[in-house]
C-alpha cells in the first residue's frame, strides 16, 4: 500500500518503508500510511515484525526536509506530534518490532530505528540526528529516546555535534546489538523474527509491557508490575502447555516435541 510495504510470513511479518527516491524519508504520507500498516496487524496473527527500508542504501533518511521547509510554529509542533504518536504506537505494539537498519538512519530514520524493540543493522548503516545543522531540535522522539538509549553524554554529543557515526560505533555504543554484511541482514533479522514467533506468545507479549512499562517506573513500582503480568500467564493455556510439555520430556526423553503455542 502507498509508500509502505508489508508481507506477511507465517507468524511474522516484514514491513518495508518504500520511498527510495527520496532515500525512505518520512513525508506526512508515509508516516499515515505506515499508521495504516499497523492497523491492519492482528497480534493475534503475527507475532513479531521487522522494519526495513527499501533499496540498498537507506533505511530511513529522516523526515521530510521539503515538507518541514515551510511550517509554521503550530504546523511544526503537530507534525512532530504526529511522528511521535506513530513511534509510540510501534513502542506499545503488542508484538515485538525488529529495525533492520540497511544504510542511512538519520533524524526521522534513527528515531524510528529506536522506537523499535531491537536494532540490527548492516555494515554499510550510518546513524546520526543532524537536525541541529538544519535549525531545529530532533522532533521524533530523539532527545529523549537516545538519552535512554546510549548515554546521555553519548546523545548530547551526537545530537549537539549532529555528526553521523558508522556501524562500528553504533555497536559500541549500544545502539544495535549487531552488525551484518547488507545481504546477510534481513535473513539476520528474519531468522530472529520467526525465533520469537516461536514463543509464547502471550509471555513474550508481556515481557515487552513489563520492560516498557517497568523502565518508567522506580525499581519498587517496577517490580511490581513484572509480578502482575507475570501472574497473568497463568491463566494461559500456553503456560500450562509450555510447563507440561517440560515435564513430559524429562518423564521420557522420547516424548520431545516443539510446543505449538496457541496464543491462548
Ligand atoms: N527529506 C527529503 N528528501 C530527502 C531526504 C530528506 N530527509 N534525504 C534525502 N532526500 C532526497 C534528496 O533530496 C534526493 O532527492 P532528489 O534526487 O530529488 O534530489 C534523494 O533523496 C537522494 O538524496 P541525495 O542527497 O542525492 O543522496 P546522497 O547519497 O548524496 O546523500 C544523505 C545521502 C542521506 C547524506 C543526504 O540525502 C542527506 O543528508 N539527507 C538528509 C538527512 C537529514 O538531515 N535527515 C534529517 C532530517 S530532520
Amino acid at each position: 500500500m502507498g509508500f509502505v510495504d508489508i508481507e506477511k510470513k507465517g507468524k511474522y511479518a516484514v514491513i518495508t518503508i518504500n520511498r527510495p527516491d527520496a532515500l525512505n524519508a518520512l513525508n506526512s504520507q508515509v508516516l499515515d500510511d505506515l499508521g495504516a500498516v499497523l492497523d491492519g496487524i492482528d497480534p493475534d496473527e503475527i507475532r513479531a515484525v521487522v522494519l526495513t527500508g527499501a533499496g540498498e542504501k537507506s533505511f530511513v533518511a529522516g523526515a521530510d526536509i521539503g515538507e518541514m521547509s515551510t511550517l509554521s510554529k503550530a504546523e511544526g509542533e503537530a507534525f512532530g506530534k504526529k511522528g511521535n504518536d506513530l513511534f509510540r504506537r510501534i513502542e506499545t505494539f503488542p508484538v515485538p518490532f525488529i529495525a533492520a537498519v540497511n544504510g542511512f538512519a538519520l533524524g526521522g530514520g534513527c528515531e524510528i530505528a529506536m522506537s523499535c524493540d531491537i536494532r540490527i543493522c548492516a555494515d554499510s548503516a550510518v546513524f546520526g540526528q543532524p537536525e541541529v545543522g538544519l535549525g531545529i531540535t530532533p522532533g521524533f522522539g530523539g532527545t529523549q529516546r537516545l538519552a535512554r538509549l546510549v548515554s546521555p553524554g553519548m546523545a548530547k554529543q551526537m545530537i549537539y555535534t549532529a555528526r553521523n557515526i558508522k556501524a562500528d560505533e553504533a555497536y559500541r555504543i549500544g545502539l544495535v546489538n549487531a552488525v551484518y554484511p547488507l545481504e546477510e541482514l534481513l535473513p539476520a533479522a528474519e531468522k530472529m523474527a520467526e525465533t520469537i514467533a516461536k514463543n509464547a506468545p502471550i509471555a513474550v507479549r508481556n515481557c515487552k509491557k513489563a520492560i516498557n512499562d517497568g523502565l518508567q517506573a522506580d525499581i519498587d513500582k517496577a517490580i511490581v508490575i513484572e509480578e502482575k503480568l507475570f501472574g497473568d500467564c497463568f491463566e494461559s493455556e500456553d503456560q500450562r502447555e509450555g510447563m507440561a510439555n517440560f515435564l513430559r520430556k524429562k518423564d521420557d526423553p522420547k516424548k520431545v516435541k516443539v510446543v505449538d503455542f496457541q496464543n491462548r
